[in-house]
C-alpha cells in the first residue's frame, strides 16, 4: 500500500516528516510529490498511489479517471472544492478533509490583514483601530467561531449569520445571532467571510448585498474566491471609494482590481490562510492517521462524497 503526499504548495518539512513516519510505522510505502507545475505529474502520482493527500491541488475527473490505484483521497484542510467528487465515487475513490485542523491559522491571518488595512498598510500615517467597531461573521464553522473569540478580544461587537446554524448556538458564545445575509451586511462595518464554495454559493456575494454595508466598509475573505462576484465588486468599488476588499484567494480579475482601486484592495501574494508550521502539523497529522484507519480499520469519519 502506497500513501502519497501530493501538494503544489507544499507543508512545512515538519509535518512532511510526520506523515512519512506515520506512513512507515504502520508499515506502508511512503511517496512525495510537492512544487510540481505540471498536471501530469499530479497524474502519474495517482496512477502509482493507493492514497493521496493534497490541499488546494486540482483533483479533476481527468485526474481520477486515469488511475485505477488510487482509494482514498485526504483533502489535508477544510474546503473540497478542488476535487470532482461525483468521479471519484464513480470510481469508488473515497474522499475526506480534515476539518478544523488549520482554521486557527485562517482565523489569525483574517485578523492580521484587517489590522494591515485598518493602519494603511503601516504607512505611516493615521489608521484606525478595531476596537469598537462592528464584525459581522458569514459562516459559523470551526474559522468562524475562531475569528469571533480573536474578534471579542479586540473589543469589536462581534454578531454572525450561518444558514446552518441554529441562532441560539451562536448565541451561546455571547455574540449576536442574525436570521440572514441581509442582516448581517446591513449591520456591519466588516464581514469575514467563511462560507464554503459550492453551487449554491457561487457568486452569491453580489451587489445587492455588498450594497447594504455601511459606510467604511470592509470585506474580508478567507474562504474562496469563487463565491463573490467580480463584476458586482468592481462596480460597487467604482461607486463608492470607502468600500475595502481583502482576501486570501486573489480573484480571477485581481490585475484590474489592482490598478483601478489600489488602495482599496489587498490580496496575498499566494494563498497563505492555512500556512503555518502548526496548521501543517495539525492537517498532516490528522491526513495520515485517517488514511491509516481507513485501511487498517475501514473507518470512513470525515468522507465528504457519501
Ligand atoms: C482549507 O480549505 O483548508 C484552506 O483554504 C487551506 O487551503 P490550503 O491547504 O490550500 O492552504
Amino acid at each position: 500500500m502506497k500513501i502519497s503526499v501530493a501538494t503544489e504548495k507544499p507543508f512545512a518539512p515538519k509535518a512532511v516528516e510526520l506523515i512519512k513516519e506515520a506512513v512507515k510505522d504502520a508499515g506502508f510505502e511512503f511517496g512525495l510529490l510537492e512544487n510540481y507545475e505540471n498536471k501530469s505529474d499530479l497524474i502519474e502520482i495517482a496512477q502509482n498511489s493507493d492514497a493521496i493527500i493534497i490541499r488546494s491541488d486540482k483533483v479533476t475527473i481527468e485526474v481520477i479517471e486515469a488511475t485505477d490505484r488510487l482509494k482514498v483521497i485526504v483533502r489535508a484542510g477544510a474546503g473540497y472544492n478542488n476535487i470532482d467528487l461525483e468521479a471519484a465515487s464513480e470510481k469508488g475513490i473515497v474522499v475526506m478533509n480534515t476539518p478544523g485542523q488549520n482554521s486557527n491559522a485562517v482565523a489569525e491571518l483574517t485578523a492580521g490583514m484587517m489590522i494591515y488595512m485598518a493602519r494603511g498598510r503601516y504607512n505611516g500615517k493615521s489608521g484606525t483601530e478595531l476596537l469598537g467597531k462592528t464584525l459581522g461573521i458569514h459562516a459559523y464553522g470551526n474559522v468562524g467561531k475562531k475569528v469571533a473569540t480573536i474578534a471579542i478580544g479586540f473589543g469589536m461587537k462581534v454578531s454572525a449569520f450561518d444558514a446552518f446554524v441554529k441562532k441560539e448556538d451562536i448565541e451561546k458564545d455571547g455574540i449576536k445571532a442574525y436570521s440572514s445575509a441581509d442582516e448581517l451586511y446591513s449591520n456591519n462595518q466588516y464581514i469575514s467571510l467563511h462560507i464554503p464554495a459550492n453551487e449554491d454559493t457561487k457568486e452569491s456575494i453580489d451587489y445587492e448585498l455588498l450594497s447594504k454595508m455601511p459606510k467604511d466598509s470592509v470585506l474580508v475573505n478567507t474562504a474562496r474566491k469563487e463565491v463573490v462576484n467580480e463584476d458586482d465588486m468592481l462596480k460597487l468599488m467604482e461607486e463608492r471609494d470607502d468600500f475595502i476588499y481583502i482576501s486570501d484567494i486573489a480573484p480571477v480579475k485581481r490585475a484590474e482590481f489592482e490598478k483601478r482601486f489600489p488602495n482599496q484592495v489587498f490580496f496575498t501574494p499566494k494563498k497563505s490562510g492555512a500556512q503555518t508550521v502548526e496548521a501543517n502539523l495539525n492537517a498532516a497529522s490528522a491526513s495520515a492517521f485517517q488514511i491509516i484507519n481507513f485501511f487498517e480499520k475501514g473507518d470512513t469519519t470525515f468522507q465528504v462524497n457519501k
